[in-house]
């Protein structure tokens, strides 16, 4: 899809509601996979914001992403359920089993890793999300298998 199309879209839809940024955003990341940098003073000149404010929003939540993804996308629950459950280890293991830092996407673009909080599945920690679908009681060795199968 063309950014600026899909962009202007959204705009035109969302624009004058109270408190449009971020639902914007939202939007705009589900149909582009990421907030490309070339739709940030569109975006702002149309809620009549600065181009800093905009980018400001889109840095500070971790849920936004200025770069596409990589080809899967593996988000590891960080909040207390979780946590509880072996989440920190989980994730630093990711990071060594995927060979990809946390809020990164590795170098080849195979996966991203995303830190995030609650999955809405606490029941079942820890829990992560791996291209939009939901696992728990995850192990690394579940992460292992993951990995070996995108090779294939
Ligand atoms: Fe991890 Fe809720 S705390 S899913």
């Amino acid at each position: 899809a063309d950014p600026m199309v899909v962009v202007n879209g959204v705009l035109d839809r969302l624009r004058s509601e109270p408190g449009a940024l971020l639902p914007i955003l939202h939007e705009v990341q589900d149909a582009l996979g990421h907030i490309p940098g070339e739709v940030v003073p569109v975006i702002a000149e149309a809620l009549n914001l600065s181009r800093a404010e905009v980018h400001g929003v889109v840095t500070y939540y971790h849920h936004f992403r200025s770069q596409p993804p990589g080809r899967h996308v593996v988000q590891v629950c960080r909040a207390e359920a979780c946590q509880s459950c072996g989440a920190d280890e989980l994730l630093a293991g990711a990071e060594t089993v995927l060979g990809c830092k946390a809020h990164a996407t590795r170098p080849d673009g195979m996966v991203s890793l995303e830190p995030v909080y609650c999955l809405g599945m606490c029941a079942m920690s820890p829990a992560i999300m791996v291209d939009d679908k939901p696992r728990g009681r995850v192990t690394l060795d579940d992460l292992r298998r993951l990995e070996a199968q995108w090779k294939e």
